[in-house]
């Protein structure tokens, strides 16, 4: 048996599994098992989930949840999330209750620009390179005209091309960097085509392009969302101490990297979630926002928030790069459904949509940090993990919930409480 292999993409879904099951399980009955567990019972979409990516053997499943009871710009929303961290969707949930009777969320999208990049070297006199570019530029954006055709006619396109000097930072280095609207889709595939085809247009002995990319930092593809209320409005008992509290943990945030990448895990928890429901690319949008994150040089929120002539606001500014047509969009049956949930949105309105969930969860843990601390309510939902992992049955299930409401609970408590359940 070799653990090394050539020619495996060639191999059927059968072969594959079996030289997995012969070079890799431990159990291999069992690890067959748990492959063919997770397929389909339906062919034809278990064809489509295997022809996503290259060398299917089976499903890897995460939960798919509902988060209700969103206002957003005054249109109520329920939001699905695929997460499987435990109290993610009740902390969304219980945030959308929380402002939903405090006016809700309001969101604006900034601005939906894209980028593109042409890198390459040259070492010849710039000024030849700037009347070389300024002599093609029109015929650069002509040689896409087969491609843009569609989108220009929804009103998208090319919006600009631009020559950059980049030797500052690194010797011959130059770019073309090109904008675009992409209006309802993400637009990675047209981009990239866009740019290989001005790449191919723009070529020149002593231009050596290196490559042809879209950019997933997209600093102008931005949209604003924030939630505001009186501050004798924010909790029952001793508001102003806690929006007080609540602002210096975001002011943490803001001062110190190591809590920053904490607490913007927490925005991307909710983030993520409706980003991966909707069919969209979950790492360009991570990418993006981390790198946003840093824009000023040091790593900080994403979120702020402020006290102002006795209003509580709290917000939050990321750049999301989004489709509602293309990619999975249409194709994940559950991305579909998603989008159907959300009365199907265009491109600027999931992008409100998905800055609201980070906001929510963001405000959730927040909240929760500041005053009863994250583990009540992050065990209290975790509980059921706990007891899935030492295999309690439904009657223990309850009994054990019920013992433990209210109170802050931890793997060994629930142990011990089932131990003794069981002697
Ligand atoms: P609670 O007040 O104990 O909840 O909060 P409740 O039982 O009183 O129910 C109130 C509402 O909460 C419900 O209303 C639901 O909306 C929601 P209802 O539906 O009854 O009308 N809710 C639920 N929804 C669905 N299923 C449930 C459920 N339970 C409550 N089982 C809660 C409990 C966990 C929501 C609260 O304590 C909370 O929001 N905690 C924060 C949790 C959190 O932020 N989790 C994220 C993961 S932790 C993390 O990774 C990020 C972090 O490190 C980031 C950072 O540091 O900034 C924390």
């Amino acid at each position: 048996m070799s653990k090394t292999i050539t020619g495996f993409s060639k191999f059927s879904k059968g072969e594959k599994i079996n030289w997995l099951a012969n070079n890799f399980f431990s159990d291999k009955e069992q690890g067959i098992k748990t492959i063919h567990q997770y397929w389909n019972s339906n062919e034809k979409l278990q064809q489509i989930h295997d022809e996503f990516i290259e060398n299917t053997i089976s499903n890897f499943y995460i939960p798919y949840a509902i988060a209700p009871n969103f206002i957003i710009n005054n249109k109520p929303y329920t939001i699905p999330m695929a997460v499987e961290e435990s109290s993610v969707v009740a902390a969304a949930s219980l945030v959308a209750k929380f402002w939903g009777t405090r006016g809700g969320f309001k969101a604006e999208v900034l601005s939906t620009v894209k980028i593109g990049q042409v890198h390459f070297m040259y070492e010849g006199d710039f000024t030849d390179l700037e009347d070389y570019f300024n002599s093609v530029k029109t015929k650069l954006i002509s040689s896409t005209n087969s491609i843009t055709q569609n989108m220009r006619k929804r009103g998208g396109g090319i919006l600009d091309i631009e020559l950059r000097d980049k030797t500052t930072e690194l010797d011959n280095y130059f770019q073309l960097h090109v904008t675009f609207e992409t209006m309802d889709s993400m637009g990675a595939n047209f981009i990239n085509s866009c740019l290989e085809t001005i790449a191919n247009a723009f070529k020149k002995e002593d231009i050596q392009i290196i490559m042809s990319i879209l950019s997933n930092y997209v600093p102008e593809c931005l949209v604003r969302a924030e939630v505001s209320c009186k501050v004798e409005d924010f909790f029952d008992i001793n508001p102003k101490h806690f929006a007080e509290k609540f602002i210096q943990a975001v002011n943490i945030a803001n001062a110190e990297p190591h809590r920053a990448v904490t607490h913007n895990k927490g925005i991307m928890n909710g983030i993520d979630a409706v980003v991966l429901a909707t069919g969209n690319d979950f790492r360009a949008v991570e990418a993006g926002a981390h790198a946003y994150a840093s824009k000023s040089g040091r790593y900080k929120s994403l979120t702020n928030a402020k006290v102002e002539n006795g209003i509580f606001t709290f917000w939050i500014e990321i750049p999301l790069a989004l489709g509602t047509v293309g990619g999975l969009t249409k194709l994940h049956p559950l991305a579909k459904l998603s989008l159907d949930i959300l009365q199907n949105p265009s491109a600027k309105e999931l992008m409100q949509i998905v800055a609201v969930a980070g906001l929510a969860q963001n405000f959730a843990a927040l909240k929760a940090l500041t005053t009863t601390g994250i583990q009540q309510g992050h065990m209290k939902m975790h509980l059921m993990n706990i007891l899935n992992q030492l295999e309690a049955n439904l009657h223990e299930k309850k009994v054990i919930t019920d013992k433990f409401q209210g109170k802050t609970v931890s793997y060994n408590d629930i142990a011990a409480a089932l131990h003794e359940m069981r002697i």
